[in-house]
């Protein structure tokens, strides 16, 4: 009987472990922790806090990989409104018939990773972003940060939407494929999150030198579109 229970202990422990340690991933997501500051700088100037959606949390990674890591160009080019539908969507399991309309996008780019709040401060650097951010024609958000694997540039993308939370950016099966994901993180969804957080890591522990160098070199662009 002893014996029995310290097997099952030894079979149990490891899975605890595991499930402990992918709990504490999925709360260390920095798309989501985008959309917390999102949403508390809405809330601070009496704009509504916004619903985070993972279908439009998936769309904005995959809109930030039509870049295809052209930091340069996130200032004055944006993808094809027909990308939504001809691959956004698709890519992200989302039904092309829950398609709502983007009523704002956040986009930056730069050389160097940055954390969420850094971040944010690069996606709104002007009154143009901050009126984009506090639009009140938003109902919701998805946001994004992507990292090529390896190394920089790193890109984030807000999108903003006035579809109905529940009804809109619907996934099939409620699950986003796999093949969306990296690399990168986007908002809304409970998986672990790799890419950017790992990147994070591998620059904080580079020498210091190459610290310095780095943020001599970091180079950020950004550009807020209100539609
Ligand atoms: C909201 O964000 C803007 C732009 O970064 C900043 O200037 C402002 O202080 C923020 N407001 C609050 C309440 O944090
Ligand atoms: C809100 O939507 C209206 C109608 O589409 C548009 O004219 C206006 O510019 C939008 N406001 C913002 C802040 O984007």
């Amino acid at each position: 009987m002893a014996m029995a229970m310290s097997l099952l202990a030894a079979l149990l422990l490891p899975a605890l472990l595991l499930s402990a340690a992918s709990a504490a991933d999925s709360k260390n997501n920095p798309a989501d922790e985008l959309v917390a500051l999102v949403n508390s700088n809405r809330t601070a100037s009496k704009a509504s806090s916004l619903s985070d959606n993972q279908g439009l949390g998936c769309i904005a990674l995959q809109y930030i990989k039509a870049y295809e890591g052209q930091c340069d160009q996130v200032s004055d080019k944006k993808p094809m409104d027909s990308s939504f539908t001809d691959t956004f969507a698709p890519n992200c399991g989302v039904q092309a018939t829950t398609l709502s309309k983007i009523t704002g996008r956040l986009v930056g780019c730069q050389s160097k990773y940055a954390a969420p709040s850094e971040a944010f401060g690069i996606l709104v650097n002007n009154a143009k972003g901050l009126q984009v951010l506090h639009s009140k024609n938003h109902t919701e958000v998805g946001a994004a940060v992507s990292g090529t694997d390896g190394g920089g540039p790193y890109f984030w993308c807000v999108l903003f939407s006035d579809g109905k939370p529940a009804a809109s950016f619907k996934v099939d099966g409620g699950e986003v494929p796999k093949a969306a994901y990296h690399p990168g993180c986007f908002s809304g969804n409970n998986d672990d999150c790799m890419g950017a957080t790992n990147a994070a890591v591998a620059l904080t522990g580079a020498g210091a030198s190459r610290l310095v160098v780095a943020a001599v070199l970091a180079v950020a662009f950004a550009f807020a579109f209100a539609l």
